[in-house]
């Protein structure tokens, strides 16, 4: 098995492949000044196995587009939709971020939780503008430092994992340079990150490990967890998701 595989394995049956709650992707979709009854178009990119693309289906009336690069998760959403009725409302796409075919100002909100990294945050709201329609919004949670210095050991870990990490003020100067008007923002909790994403993560350390005979790609991938785990809960006071709402302007 190849790495990717490996972690595809490790994420595949879990509620969230990443920090948020049904309560954030409500919150954000507070902001949204659309009248939600009508057939609106939306895409969820980097949508995992769906949890937040769910909760978009239970409270939006329209047709969404569920993308991610992994056909494994796709198929845990469909399985998911399914069971609750949507499956005519929900089509999923298995396709990169980067090489989406939307039409231009087709689709009236983006929305994606924690994925956007995958091709940059600037480079993402920058592309992804172009299938929006004028007054449509994007919805994108992202890591966002919390204070304007902090210790080393954290600076230089998240830099190195993602460059474009950077306060919130830098993030949403960011989204007004490039034709978007911000209409709310806000910071996960940490219950979003610990009980909803790394507690269940831990729970499965053991059965991963097991299935993969303890190999030594399988330990690196437990044990860079337990240490992305460790920091956050030593440092959370520096950085968290931010949940940026902006319109198309
Ligand atoms: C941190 S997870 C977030 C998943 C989900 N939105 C959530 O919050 O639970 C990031 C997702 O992005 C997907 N992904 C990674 N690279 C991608 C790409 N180039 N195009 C589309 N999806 C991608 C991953 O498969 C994963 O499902």
């Amino acid at each position: 098995m190849t790495e990717i595989e490996l972690l595809v394995d490790f994420y595949k049956n879990t509620e969230r492949q990443g920090p948020g709650s049904t309560s954030d992707t409500l919150k954000a979709l507070d902001f949204i000044d659309l009248n939600k009854d009508q057939k609106l178009k939306i895409a969820d990119i980097g949508c995992g196995s769906g949890g937040q693309t769910i909760t978009l289906a239970q409270n939006l009336a329209g047709q969404i587009t569920a993308v991610d690069l992994f056909p494994e998760f796709l198929e845990e959403l469909n399985v998911r939709s399914a069971d609750l009725g949507f499956q005519k409302r929900i089509k999923t796409l298995e396709k990169s971020m980067e090489d989406l075919q939307f039409d231009n100002e087709e689709l009236d909100i983006i929305w994606s939780e924690g994925a956007i990294y995958n091709m940059g945050f600037e480079a993402g709201i920058k592309k992804w503008r172009d299938y929006l329609k004028i007054g449509g919004y994007l919805a994108v949670s992202e890591i966002t430092w919390t204070t304007d210095s902090r210790p080393g050991e954290i600076e230089e870990f998240w830099n190195s994992e993602y460059p474009e990490i950077d306060t919130a003020s830098n993030k949403i100067k960011i989204l007004k340079e490039n034709g978007y008007s911000l209409v709310g923002y806000f910071v996960l909790s940490q219950n979003s990150w610990i009980d909803n994403y790394y507690k269940p993560l831990e729970k499965r350390f053991s059965a991963f490990l097991e299935r993969h005979n303890n190999s030594e790609m399988a330990k690196n991938i437990v044990e860079e967890q337990k240490e992305e785990i460790r920091k956050y809960h030593k440092y959370k006071d520096y950085y968290s998701y931010g949940f940026y709402i902006a319109k198309k302007i």
